[in-house]
């Protein structure tokens, strides 16, 4: 029996600040589904090809983190509420659970699959560190989001407009110890000189992966990528892998 199904959403809150989003949705039949780090796939009105998007669990609501970065991306920003949308769920693997302390770097729309793991662990009653990242001051409006997870949360800014100047994983080496499990998602720097961080402190490390899709669910070879382990979909085969198997773009780490 296939995992997932096609799903009804309700777009019931938006907030759009230039080109970043908060769109939370009613969704009752894929909220207690979804595992931190899974993904959804999403039909946007008048596109063909559904937009994989990783939301955070709000109870029966789903909130996503959005960057308008072409049309579909774009278009989910201007949705009204009230909008009906339908998505593929849940999709993708997910998140293993640490043993113990979660340390978590987000970056951009990162935030969203982070801030479902961070409220999760955080209900088990794990400690969670969340350093979220940016360019500047234009994701300041997720804050409250992400301060609301019950995780210790720290920005961080390069231009130092919002939170610490610099990146979080600049403050990285002072924040993990011994037992702690780490987990980035965002730009694929972000997530490679993290990883480096953890590799060079024998720490576990997980990373989410971009792709382009199609279709979400291993049919299409559109999400393959090459890994440690050969070639994977990061549709099913992920988007989550241990830091290690990834082979970054950006070399040397
Ligand atoms: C598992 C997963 C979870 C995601 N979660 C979110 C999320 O929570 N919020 C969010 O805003 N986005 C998320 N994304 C990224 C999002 O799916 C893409 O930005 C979106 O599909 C782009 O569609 P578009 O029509 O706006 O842009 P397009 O017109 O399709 O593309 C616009 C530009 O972005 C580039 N691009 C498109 N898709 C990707 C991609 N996957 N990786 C790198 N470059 C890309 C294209 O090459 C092009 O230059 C996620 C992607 C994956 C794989
Ligand atoms: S998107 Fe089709 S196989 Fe992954």
């Amino acid at each position: 029996m296939r995992p997932w199904d096609d799903h009804r959403l309700v777009l019931i809150e938006r907030e759009v600040k230039g080109d970043r989003g908060v769109i939370v949705f009613d969704a009752p039949t894929i909220a207690p589904l979804l595992w931190p780090g899974q993904f959804i796939n999403l039909k946007v009105p008048g596109l063909l090809l559904r937009r994989p998007m990783a939301p955070a669990v709000l109870s029966s609501r789903l909130l996503l983190f959005v960057r308008g970065r072409g049309e579909g991306t774009q278009h989910l920003l201007t949705l009204s509420p009230g909008t009906v949308l339908r998505a593929l769920a849940p999709l993708g693997n997910g998140f293993p659970l640490p043993e113990g302390r979660a340390v978590l770097v987000s970056g951009g729309t990162g935030a969203g699959p982070l801030l479902h793991l961070a409220r999760f662990l955080v209900k088990r009653g794990h400690e969670v560190v969340l350093l979220h990242g940016a360019k500047d001051r234009s994701e300041a409006f997720f804050a409250p989001y992400l301060r609301a997870s019950g995780a210790s949360v720290r920005f961080f800014t390069e231009d130092g407009s919002w939170g610490e100047r610099g990146y979080p994983t600049d403050a990285l080496p002072f924040v993990l110890r011994p037992g702690d499990t780490l987990f980035a998602v965002g730009p694929e720097a972000m997530m490679q000189k993290a990883a480096g961080v953890a590799r060079t402190m024998a720490l576990p490390a997980y990373v989410s992966l971009e792709a382009h899709m199609a279709c979400g669910v291993g049919s299409c070879l559109s999400c393959a990528v090459p890994t440690a382990k050969g070639q994977r979909h990061v549709c099913t085969d992920g988007p989550v892998f241990p830091a290690e198997e990834v082979r970054f773009h950006l070399e040397p780490a």
